[in-house]
């Protein structure tokens, strides 16, 4: 519990805002994405979504395929409860839907559904095809439910193990992936190679929880070298990559 809080204090040391980066492209993404403070018509249904699932009194049974919950201490749990824990919070999704939104996103790909806060962000992009993945079948289907309740066809929710189900993945790319689930060192790097294949010059890769562990920032320190990786932005919350090969390689602490 210490290491987020002390990884926190040291990322508000080192980050900035805008000034300060030199890269049209990253300063670009930052000032007119990032930080971009227009209110958007479809962040009310966003809310809404949210804010059915917050009146969900039924209880379902979880099957846990990640690192667990700091939170939870039994797998019954309340459809509220757990859009109130471990869903995306409001900020992170509103932000979600800016990125798809700016970057033009057309085939995007989520790990780790739960109840689809954050795949309704990416999915209310019109003509943004989203591909989900959920190990949970009981969280998966009320995900579908609220999805379906709210007209959101261009949803496809694989139920799976992540790692089994992107073994599957043929013929395809991803303009935008959004991984969030699963969050330990080795589970991630792995995720980040099989998904290498399926990324093209433009992708955005967003890793959720970087500071969740001593092991993810290992992870994500790994990913910000990689070879293939131009530009990332250290978030705290979030690490994003870039693999735009026009992009010298550099790295960004930015506040968000
Ligand atoms: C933090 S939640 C995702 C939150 C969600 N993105 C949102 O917008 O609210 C992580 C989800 O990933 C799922 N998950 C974790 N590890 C998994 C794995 N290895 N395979 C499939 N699903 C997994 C969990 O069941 C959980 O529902």
């Amino acid at each position: 519990m210490l290491y987020p809080i002390l990884s926190y204090l040291k990322f508000l040391l080192t980050s900035t805002n805008q000034h300060g980066i030199h890269s049209p492209f990253v300063f670009d993404f930052v000032t007119k994405c990032l930080y971009d403070t227009r209110k958007y018509a479809e962040y009310s249904h966003l809310n809404a979504y949210r804010n059915s699932l917050l009146k969900r009194e039924e209880t379902i049974l979880i099957t846990d395929f990640g690192t667990g919950s700091k939170v939870f201490k039994t797998n019954k749990r309340k459809v509220k409860d757990i859009a109130k824990h471990a869903g995306i919070s409001k900020k992170k999704q509103h932000l979600l839907f800016r990125m798809a939104h700016y970057l033009n996103s057309k085939f995007s790909l989520e790990l780790g559904t739960s109840l689809g806060l954050a795949t309704i962000a990416l999915a209310i992009n019109k003509n943004n095809k989203v591909t989900t993945v959920e190990g949970c079948k009981n969280t998966a289907e009320v995900a579908r439910k609220h999805l379906d309740a709210v007209e959101c066809t261009s949803v496809k929710i694989q139920v799976g193990d992540f790692e089994k189900v992107i073994k599957k993945f043929a013929n395809t790319s991803f303009d935008l992936v959004y991984v969030d689930g699963n969050h330990n060192k080795e589970s991630t790097l792995n995720y980040f190679e099989l998904l290498l294949p399926f990324v093209h010059n433009e992708t955005l890769f967003i890793f959720d929880d970087i500071y969740w562990s001593k092991g993810m920032t290992e992870a994500w320190k790994e990913i910000q070298n990689h070879p293939k990786v131009s530009v990332s932005i250290d978030a705290y919350y979030w690490g994003l990559v870039f693999f735009r090969k026009e992009q010298k390689k550099e790295s960004f602490t930015v506040r968000l």
